[in-house]
């Protein structure tokens, strides 16, 4: 599905990804770790190819495609999708609107069917005719983009963070539906969709079976494995120690 090769990548004239490789297959859901400001949101921004990021070398190939300079709007055509850490505010433009043209529709009503996926997601009709994120509690916006992602069912997603600043009791709702969206409720031979979920605490691998994880260091995947293993190692060890055994034992 997605194949990142020797990737390295500038944004504002500062090199933030150096020589970074990582694959995912179809029916795979991947965990990605590492320190803040390690460039895990700028190697997201630049899978999906917003202006800023630079690539210098290497190539990101998305279903055979080669996207490497493909816009954005064309890479979500292909079938990609992203929920933001920090999404902006968008002024006069309604949440119900943004699920209605998720979905291909135009804007303006907002009809039984957008309805019925907010309220599995918890969001009223009211809280449909807020403008995008103005205003939404850290956990709001969480939702938000989920619902967003739910109407568009890309067949790659990526999640930054979609835990952070989440309630115990939603992160348990957002992480079911996150499942549903990359099929894992479904038998390993029936998945279609991949997916990426960076996360600082690992709380939401409670409801999401990850196929593989990675630690980011030094602008690289520094370190891959299974998931319990890697989590494990990185909440123990901390990061740069994580990385240390996992050279040793040669499981990069
Ligand atoms: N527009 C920019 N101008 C200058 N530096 C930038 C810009 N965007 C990102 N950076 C820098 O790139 C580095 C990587 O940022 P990034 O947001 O990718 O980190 P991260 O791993 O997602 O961190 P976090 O865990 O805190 O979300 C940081 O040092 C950040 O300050
Ligand atoms: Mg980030």
């Amino acid at each position: 599905m997605l194949e990142i090769k020797d990737l390295t990548v500038e944004v504002e004239g500062k090199e933030i990804i150096n020589d970074l490789t990582l694959n995912i297959e179809r029916g795979e859901v991947h965990v990605l770790f590492g320190p803040n400001g390690c460039g895990k949101t700028t190697l997201l921004m630049t899978i999906l190819g917003l202006p800023n990021y630079k690539v210098r070398k290497g190539s990101i190939t998305f279903k055979g495609v080669d996207i490497t300079d493909l816009p954005t709007n064309e890479r979500v055509k292909l079938g990609m999708g992203i929920s933001f850490q920090h999404p902006p505010e968008i002024r006069g433009v309604k949440l119900g609107d943004m699920v209605n043209i998720a979905q291909g529709r135009k804007e303006g009503k907002i009809d039984g069917d957008v309805i019925e996926l907010a309220k599995r997601l918890n969001i009223s009709v009211e809280f449909l005719n807020r403008d995008v994120n103005r205003g939404f509690s850290g956990g709001e916006v969480k939702r938000s983009e989920i619902l967003q992602l739910l109407a568009q069912s890309p067949d790659f997603i990526m999640f930054d963070e979609p835990d952070s600043g989440v309630d115990i009791e939603n992160i348990e709702l957002i992480g079911g539906i996150i499942s549903e969206l990359l099929d894992r409720n479904k038998m390993p031979s029936k998945r279609k969709k991949a997916g990426l979920i960076i996360t600082h605490s690992g709380f939401i691998m409670r409801y999401i079976k990850v196929d593989r994880a990675h630690v980011m260091l030094g602008g690289r995947i520094a370190c891959s494995g299974m998931p319990d293993e890697i989590t494990r190692n990185v909440m123990e060890n901390g990061f740069e120690k994580c990385v240390e055994i996992c050279s040793n034992v040669g499981t990069v």
